[in-house]
Parts: C-alpha cells; sequence; structure tokens
C-alpha cells in the first residue's frame, strides 16, 4: 500500500512526540485506575445482598468499561485541568475579574481546595468515559451498526445479548449522573452547570442527535452536513471533555477557554474524519473493531464524498485550525504577561520603595513560571492533535 502522509508522520517521532507519549500514558493510567476502582466497587457490591441492583448490569458495564480503549475524552479533561491550573493568575487579572476567579485562586494557591478540585475533574472525567462507553455499546448493536468486534474483544451484545447491552449502554449513561452527582464542590451553581452541559454534550443537541443524523446518513448529501453531523456525534462530547475543567470553576466564558472550545471542535471533526479514514484502510486486528463497518452499513461518510488522500486533506484542514486556536491562546498570554505588571498588587501602606520593588519582582518571575508551564501544556494539545490525525486505531 502506498505510505500515506500520516504514516510517515508517525515513523518520525520529535523529542516533543515522545513527551507526548509519556504525558498520555501518565494521563491513561489516572483514568484506568479510575475504572478499574469503580468497576471493582461496582462487582463488589453486585454480590451483597445489599447492593440492590442485580449483578448481571455490572458484569455487563464493567465489561465494556474495563475493554480497553484510547480514553482520549477523559484524558482530555485532566489536560483541561492542566490548562487551567497553568493559567497565568496575571492573564486572568489582565480583564475585569468576576467573582468565580476567587475559585481559582483557590485551586491554584490552597492545598485542600486544590486537592478536592483535582478529585472531582478526574470524576468527571470517569462519567464522560461511562456516557463515551455507553454510545459504543448502543452504536454496535444489530439495530444501529450491527459490529461484533469493539476494543478488540466481542461486543457487549454478543456476550450477554442485546436486551443487556442496551440496558447496560443506559445503566452506564444513568450512573454517569451519579458520579456527576458527586462533583458539584457542595455549589449548587456549579453542580446545574455541570449536569447541564453534559447534557448539552450527550443529548439530543449532542452526540445522541448526531448518532441519529448516523442513522439517516443515507440523505445526506452534501459534505457540510456530514460535516455537521461529525461535529455533533463526536465533537461535542470532545469539545466538553476538555472544557469540563473550566465549566466546574465557573471559567467557560474566559477568552483561553472558549479558545481551548475552538481547538476542540476542530480536533473533534479531525477525530471523526480520521475514524472514517480509518475504518476503510485499518484492518480489524489494528482496529480493535470490524473494518469495513460504513460500507457494509452504506453509510454516509468523508469517503463517500472524497478519496482517501483527499479526506486526509480536510483532516489536515482541521488539524491546522486546532493549531491555529493554540497558537492564538499562547501570543495571548504572551502578550498579557508582557503588560506592565505589579500594579494593584497588595503591599502594605509602610512598604519601602525596594520592598515594592521586591515584590514585583517575585511577581513577574511567578507569571514568567506559569507563561512557560501554560506553554508546555498547549504543546502537549498541540501533539495531541497530531496523534489524532496519524494514529492507526
Ligand atoms: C470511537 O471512539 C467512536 C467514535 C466517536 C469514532 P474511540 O476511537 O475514541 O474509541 P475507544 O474509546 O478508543 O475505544
Ligand atoms: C460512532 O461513530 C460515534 C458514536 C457516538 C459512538 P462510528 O459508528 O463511526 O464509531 P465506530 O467506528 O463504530 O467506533
Ligand atoms: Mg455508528
Ligand atoms: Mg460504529
Ligand atoms: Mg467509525
Amino acid at each position: 500500500m502506498k505510505k500515506t502522509k500520516a504514516s510517515k508522520i508517525a515513523l518520525q517521532l520529535s523529542p516533543k512526540a515522545i513527551h507526548f507519549q509519556k504525558y498520555y500514558a501518565e494521563k491513561k493510567k489516572i483514568i484506568d485506575q479510575q475504572i478499574s476502582k469503580y468497576s471493582e466497587s461496582l462487582r463488589k457490591k453486585a454480590s451483597s445482598s445489599q447492593a440492590g441492583y442485580p449483578p448481571k448490569i455490572a458484569q455487563a458495564m464493567t465489561y465494556a468499561l474495563t475493554a480497553g480503549g484510547k480514553r482520549l475524552r477523559p484524558i482530555l479533561t485532566l489536560m483541561g485541568y492542566d490548562a487551567l491550573l497553568h493559567l497565568p493568575l496575571h492573564h486572568l487579572a489582565a480583564r475585569p475579574r468576576p467573582q468565580s476567579d476567587a475559585s481559582v485562586d483557590q485551586i491554584k494557591q490552597v492545598p485542600a481546595a486544590a486537592k478536592s478540585f483535582r478529585q472531582q475533574v478526574v470524576k468527571i472525567a470517569l462519567a464522560l468515559e461511562m456516557i463515551h462507553t455507553y454510545s459504543l455499546i448502543h452504536d454496535d448493536l444489530p439495530a444501529m451498526d450491527n459490529d461484533a468486534l469493539r476494543r478488540g474483544k466481542p461486543t457487549c451484545h454478543k456476550v450477554f445479548g442485546d436486551a443487556m447491552a442496551i440496558l447496560a449502554g443506559d445503566a452506564l449513561l444513568t450512573e454517569a449522573f451519579t458520579v456527576l452527582a458527586q462533583c458539584g464542590g457542595g455549589q449548587p451553581a456549579t453542580l446545574a452547570t455541570l449536569l447541564a452541559e453534559t447534557t448539552r454534550a450527550a443529548g439530543i443537541k449532542g452526540m445522541l442527535g448526531g448518532q441519529v443524523l448516523d442513522i439517516q446518513s443515507q440523505d445526506i448529501s452534501m459534505l457540510s452536513q456530514l460535516q455537521a453531523m461529525h461535529h455533533m456525534k463526536t465533537g461535542a462530547l470532545i469539545r466538553f471533555s476538555l472544557c469540563a475543567p473550566f465549566y466546574h470553576a465557573q471559567l467557560h466564558k474566559t477568552a483561553l477557554c472558549q479558545a481551548l472550545e475552538r481547538y476542540a471542535i476542530a480536533l473533534g471533526l479531525l477525530f471523526q474524519i480520521t475514524d472514517d479514514i480509518l475504518d476503510y484502510t485499518e484492518t480489524k486486528e489494528n482496529l480493535g473493531k470490524p473494518a469495513r463497518s460504513d460500507l457494509r452499513n452504506n453509510k454516509t461518510t468523508y469517503l463517500s464524498f472524497l478519496s482517501v488522500a483527499e479526506a486526509y486533506g480536510h483532516a489536515e484542514k482541521a488539524l491546522q485550525q486546532a493549531q491555529a486556536s493554540l497558537k492564538k491562546i499562547s501570543l495571548n498570554i504572551e502578550a498579557s504577561a508582557k503588560t506592565p505588571r505589579g500594579v494593584g498588587i497588595e503591599i502594605g501602606r509602610g512598604s519601602s520603595l525596594s520592598q515594592k520593588t521586591n515584590t514585583a519582582k517575585q511577581h513577574n518571575l511567578a507569571a514568567d513560571a506559569s507563561v512557560r508551564k501554560m506553554n508546555e501544556t498547549l504543546t502537549m494539545f498541540s501533539e495531541l492533535a497530531k496523534f489524532v490525525y496519524s494514529r492507526k486505531k
């Protein structure tokens, strides 16, 4: 087979890409541990008479959850958390500070608040992977894509039967909300935002709505319609996964979060265009799911309109859009770091000039360190987009 641009990129790993692999693996470990812990407790409770639920449902849920997978969505949540954590405070200070900024100061500076916020973010990540896994169980059902393999294993309905697989999907979706309900940090407004935004991403205006369009995809006659479907069925959950920590901190209206949303929207499109391509070009052994499922199901995909090379061209455009959003963030953060600082820093009335100068210097040093950390995080986002472009499964 002719070598595609993507496979060439994969062969030449840059130091940044190697660093990214390590970064991704560390995040994946956190998610996999969280999933094992959750699954273990579900299974353990199932065997006790007080569990309140039938053991079978726990088996079917945990079968799908622990089968593997890239864990892209929950990893994005942890990456969103990194961006939030490294958000330079001087950058926030460059605009009128709403009340909610107080929570960022706490997350950054008060150890107990930081710990509890991080624990909640990891739980949100778990909930989002539960929702994603539910969508895969249902997507594979005979009434949908009728696929027999997922994450390298027989699909949930092949092992547990159609009825139990439908219920396992329903269970993962509803139980995800039980997990989310623990993530409000005692703030009703935060919890309400989290629940509403998760529903928006996963529901009829997001992933589920996109799946409806997918089922009717024979009606799609233009690439722009297909793109709109991809934004819904795949992009919506990816966008929210990344931005969830900002919603949690009530910082979703910041310019930074909005720019990250634009990155995530481009990433979601890139992800589904390449999924369409891989369905056609890769083997089932490599994919861990059946190859050419879309052809068999007569689905409208990017390859219904374009050749593989042309579809990669569209993927590359989405990749560039994602990179452009990151570049903007980086320029913005650096520009705000250059604005005169030391203004508005609280120094006691009696401070001498040298004390004032020292405090200003310390603030500037801290700001420079934040900018550096933020740029490192943005590099990981950039490497993630390249990984999505060149992945093989
Ligand atoms: C598959 O998602 C469904 C799509 C939206 C294309 P992933 O490719 O992320 O599946 P896993 O989680 O790695 O198995
Ligand atoms: C599914 O798209 C998107 C979901 C929301 C589950 P696909 O049907 O293309 O996903 P795969 O290829 O089966 O993973
Ligand atoms: Mg499908
Ligand atoms: Mg499918
Ligand atoms: Mg697919």
